[in-house]
């Protein structure tokens, strides 16, 4: 039996993989298959961690690491990650920086924070975009209108909005002084490679001066470094 076919009886059927089983490694984009063959790899892990199989700095800096200690809790404070978080904080401009395991516990921690600080000022509506991607979590599926994740799996958080990207209109009827947050994709990406108009992001930066509400960037590109300081970064 292939690894292919071992993976395919012992997996969970989430979604489908490439019958492409990897066990050398390789060199820049280039891997090489079980099969022989050499694959250009454009997909990375996911469009994440694109710094090349075999990256000797990558390497070293692991080996280092794993001679001194694998891993610690969270109880400790640790030289490697308080400097990813003071590296991450001066790029970003962001003062302070909460580290998740994935994309989806990020939407999910910005969920809670903002659930908090509606509640104690009165506003309780979360809005998510029609076509956006924030993850396959309850929380996350509950800000996406695509049936593609959602279906079977209601219920899903209460006050939750979906709006039409890019629909400024949508936009002005909707959002209001309930708002808690908005959250949104600067560029969409499974959505299609959909952009936020211009126009768009500067009527939802003046209804947040109208209304106060919280603007959650899933990802943020140089419209989103716009509103710099504004924004929850996710
Ligand atoms: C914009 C965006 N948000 C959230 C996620 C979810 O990330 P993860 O798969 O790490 O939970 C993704 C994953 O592709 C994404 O593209």
């Amino acid at each position: 039996m292939t690894l292919y076919e071992r993976s395919e009886r012992v997996f969970f059927e989430t979604y489908r993989r490439l019958p492409v089983s990897i066990t050398t490694g390789g060199k820049g984009a280039i891997l090489i298959g079980d099969d022989g063959a050499e694959y250009i790899d454009l997909i990375g892990g996911i469009a994440v961690n694109s710094v090349g199989y075999g990256n000797q700095r990558v390497l070293s800096a692991i080996t280092e690491q794993i001679n001194k200690y694998l891993h610690l809790s969270n109880l400790f404070v640790q030289e490697p990650q308080v400097q990813l978080a003071e590296d991450l904080a001066t790029h970003s401009g962001y003062d302070r920086v909460f580290f998740t395991n994935s994309g989806t516990e990020a939407i999910e921690a910005a969920i809670k924070l903002c659930r908090k600080w509606g509640n104690s000022n009165g506003k309780h509506t979360l809005v998510g975009f029609s076509g956006s991607f924030h993850g396959r979590t309850m929380g996350s599926l509950s800000l996406m209108d695509r049936e593609k994740y959602r279906k079977g799996y209601e219920p899903f958080l209460p006050d939750v909005l979906h709006l039409p990207f890019n629909d400024v209109a949508a936009l002005r009827s909707s959002v209001d002084q309930n708002t808690a947050a908005v959250f949104l994709e600067f560029i969409q990406g499974e959505g299609g490679i959909n952009s936020a108009e211009q126009s768009f992001v500067d009527t939802l930066f003046e209804l947040r001066e109208k209304y106060s509400f919280l603007v959650v960037a899933d990802e943020r590109d140089s419209i989103g470094n716009r509103a710099n300081g504004q924004v929850l970064c996710v």
